[in-house]
Parts: C-alpha cells; sequence; structure tokens
C-alpha cells in the first residue's frame, strides 16, 4: 500500500514539473470527462471530508496528503484557496508562510518579512501575496504540529489549485472538492487581477474551467461534486451569483465576528438570518465546540443549532475531527471512534472535516458499510 501512494505521488509531481509554468495542464485536461464510469461518490452516509488531506499524516495541503486521503476512503478533498502576488491561486491555509514551509530558514527571502492588518489584527510574517507562483513554488512545506509525523518535511511542494483538482479528477473513483475561499478581504486588498476580477471571480472561473457547476445531487454535480465554503457570508453571497455549485457558511467560535459583515455569532445563527443566508447556502459549517460547547474539557449540553439548521433544511457539516488525546474531550476517554458515534449518532450531522480519514473511513464501514461497493464488478442480473 505505502508504495503504491508513492508511486502515485511521484507521478503526480512529474507531471506538475513537467507543465510548471503557472498554469499546468489546464487546456489539456479543461474539458476532460476524467470521471466517466468510475465508481460514483457515496451519497448514503455523512460524507468524509479530508481536511487538508490526511494531514494527520502527512503535511497539510500537499499533493501526498491528499493522495493518502484519496487511498483512505475520503469522499472530498478539503483545502484552502489563497494568492500569490501574481495571482494564482494556492492551496495553503494561513495568510503568512512560516508555520507549514522552510520559509524562515531560506535566506534570500529574509528581507521580505511584512506586516499587514489582517480581519483587524496586526500580523507579521511572509505573507503569500508577497510572492509570485515560482518562488512560492521554490519552497517546501513542512508538518504544522510537533506532535505529528516530521518525516515528510521538506519533500513536497505548495499545490496550486488547478493541480488540487486535477488530483481529484484523476482518482480512480469520483472524489469530491471541497475548496475555502480563505480571507477574501484581505486578498482582495493585496492582490489585483485585470479586467477588475475579484479573488471570488477568479475562484469561480477556476472551478468552471474543470467543469465543476450544478446544484447539489445534480448530475453535473454527481460527476464532479463540490461544495464551496467560506467564513465571508458576503463572497458566498457574490459567487452566488455566478455558479449555483452548493455553498456552505462556516462558523467560527461564539466569540469570533464574521471577517466581513463584522456579525457576532448570534446574529449569524439566529432562525432569521439562516432563513436569509439559505437562498445562497446549503449548508453551515460550524467548530464542533460552537455546537456542543464543552466546560472543563468535557461536553456540555447540546446547542439547538443542528436542529434549527435541519429545520431550514440546511446540512451541517462541523470541523474538525483529530485523532490526538490533546483534541478528544474527556467524554470521549481517548477513543476518536466514539467522538464519531457521537456526533454521527447523537448529533446527527450531514459530515465530518477530519484530520485522519482513514479513522473515520473504518468507522463508517463498520458501522454503515458503503452500499455501492458490491455492484462494481458485478454484470446486469441474469
Ligand atoms: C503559527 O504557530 C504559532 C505557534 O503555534 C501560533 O501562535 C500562530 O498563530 C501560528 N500562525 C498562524 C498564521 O497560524
Ligand atoms: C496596526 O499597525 C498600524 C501601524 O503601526 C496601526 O496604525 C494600526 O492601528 C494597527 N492596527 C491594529 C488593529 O492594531
Ligand atoms: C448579481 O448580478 C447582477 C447582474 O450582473 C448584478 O446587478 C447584481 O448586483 C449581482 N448581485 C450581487 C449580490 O453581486
Ligand atoms: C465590530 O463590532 C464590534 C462590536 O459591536 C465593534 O466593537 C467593532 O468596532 C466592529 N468592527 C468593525 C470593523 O466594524
Amino acid at each position: 500500500m505505502d508504495s503504491l501512494w508513492h508511486a502515485s505521488v511521484i507521478v503526480l509531481v512529474l507531471v506538475f514539473i513537467g507543465g510548471s509554468d503557472a498554469n499546468p495542464a489546464a487546456r489539456r485536461h479543461g474539458q476532460l470527462d476524467v470521471n466517466h464510469k468510475k465508481q460514483p461518490l457515496q451519497t448514503s452516509r455523512p460524507y468524509n471530508i479530508a481536511h487538508r488531506g490526511s494531514n494527520g499524516e502527512i503535511p497539510e495541503e500537499t499533493a501526498a496528503a491528499y493522495l493518502r486521503a484519496i487511498e483512505e476512503g475520503a469522499d472530498f478533498i478539503e483545502t484552502d484557496i489563497l494568492a500569490s502576488e501574481d495571482g494564482h491561486l494556492i492551496c495553503f491555509h494561513d495568510v503568512t508562510l512560516e508555520n507549514t514551509t522552510d520559509i524562515a530558514s531560506r535566506t534570500e527571502f529574509a528581507g521580505r518579512k511584512r506586516t499587514y492588518e489582517v480581519e483587524g489584527v496586526n500580523m507579521t510574517g511572509w505573507f503569500t501575496v508577497d510572492f509570485t507562483l515560482r518562488e512560492l513554488k521554490s519552497l517546501r512545506v513542512k508538518q504544522r504540529f510537533s506532535f505529528r509525523d516530521q518525516q515528510y518535511n521538506g519533500k513536497y511542494n505548495i499545490l496550486t489549485f488547478d493541480e488540487f483538482i486535477l488530483i481529484a479528477l484523476h482518482a480512480d473513483r469520483v472524489v469530491g472538492i471541497y475548496p475555502e475561499i480563505k480571507n477574501p478581504i484581505f486578498i482582495n486588498q493585496q492582490v489585483k487581477w485585470s479586467g477588475g476580477k475579484k479573488f471570488e471571480d477568479k475562484f469561480v472561473e477556476t472551478l468552471l474551467k474543470y467543469g465543476y457547476k450544478g446544484k447539489y445531487m445534480s448530475e453535473d454535480w454527481l460527476k464532479k461534486p463540490l461544495f464551496i465554503q467560506s467564513f465571508a457570508p458576503t463572497s458566498l453571497i457574490y459567487i452566488s451569483n455566478i455558479t449555483n455549485a452548493p455553498k456552505l457558511l462556516l462558523i467560527d467560535d461564539t466569540t469570533v465576528p464574521t471577517q466581513d459583515t463584522n456579525q457576532s455569532y448570534y446574529e449569524i445563527t439566529s432562525n432569521g438570518y439562516l432563513a436569509f443566508i439559505r437562498k445562497h447556502v446549503i449548508g453551515i459549517g460550524p467548530w464542533k465546540d460552537t455546537i456542543v460547547p464543552p466546560e472543563n474539557d468535557h461536553l456540555g449540553p447540546a446547542t439547538d443549532l443542528v436542529a434549527r439548521a435541519h429545520a431550514l433544511n440546511l446540512q451541517v457539516h462541523p470541523y474538525t475531527f483529530r485523532n490526538e488525546n490533546s483534541y478528544l474531550h474527556f467524554n470521549f476517554h481517548q477513543d476518536p471512534y466514539a467522538e464519531y458515534e457521537y456526533w454521527l449518532r447523537e448529533i446527527g450531522v450531514d459530515a465530518l472535516f477530519t484530520d485522519f480519514t482513514g479513522s473515520l473511513h473504518k468507522y463508517q464501514e463498520w458501522t454503515a458499510p458503503h452500499q455501492n461497493k458490491e455492484k462494481k464488478c458485478k454484470g446486469p442480473p441474469a
């Protein structure tokens, strides 16, 4: 198994290096119907969303982390979209590079450190928006957390949005994508595109270029499943004018106002607001502790957020599920399966963002086996 996915990584990396200009392979693959006749997306149980790839094992948002997640059974691979100085869309979580790349040791970039106000806070570091794509591609990604496997540090580079999409399209079964429009206010302040285009326009253009479109569960959608996510309601409302693909509004901690409209948690989770935003989104993606606030690291009483969202026909996709004990509340007695059981059986959510796709997949195969699987190799009934 291990050697298999390493081989896939190498093949993909070669493909990417071969077309290492800004827009790799886009023209060649734009119209390619690579999902024809593949095993379809499973839709019989809550979705397994591989948060930043299988980043519990392999540095986040790299080709290797996404290939691993696909191998482990992800329904969707998840990513954060930011931009380079020259306007290319990249898969990267933080607006600054230091926590997950080798930028701090790259002396040629030492003078590129800046301070910007991001969502009302002054941040200092090396910002993606101060580097060209070529420069970003010269960096090497590393593991964010010291308690996770460090052996892959320095091996992989930053992906473009195009390369991420190609990984999903070339999977051997239908695998959906789940990109986030990340920090849109900041990106639109710092990066300018020709023709007055905004970050959101470039984001949707990229999806359309590869044929990602259509309402939830439509024929187009099932061929190339997609959820678009953002913490910024204005971005979701803006793009709902240009794509009917399903969107989710992410919801942070109760103390964090939205980055664009400055509305409080209480405002954006009121029935009135949910009834308004459902015209633009298919669901919400709340932090799990926002749904069930902990007390002294034990689960407190669950809020009614899931029930109220479901009553309005909104899906609920909470984040982020992590196997390590430091992230598991004491009720789960160091057992991530107990946490999955609680969220899937008691709370009843529609998808989970996990750092450990393999664990969630195993749990679901044991408790709700994939219905389509057996049918795959059988011919028509005699
Ligand atoms: C980088 O890591 C440090 C230490 O964990 C943390 O305080 C900081 O917020 C991180 N930076 C970003 C941009 O997430
Ligand atoms: C950020 O720093 C600038 C320059 O020192 C200052 O004018 C601004 O008020 C600061 N912003 C915040 C949110 O602290
Ligand atoms: C949607 O598009 C129409 C026509 O281009 C425009 O008038 C309207 O302002 C747009 N709405 C939003 C929310 O961007
Ligand atoms: C956001 O709202 C808070 C609380 O009402 C207020 O203190 C703050 O100044 C507002 N920020 C902006 C940028 O409007």
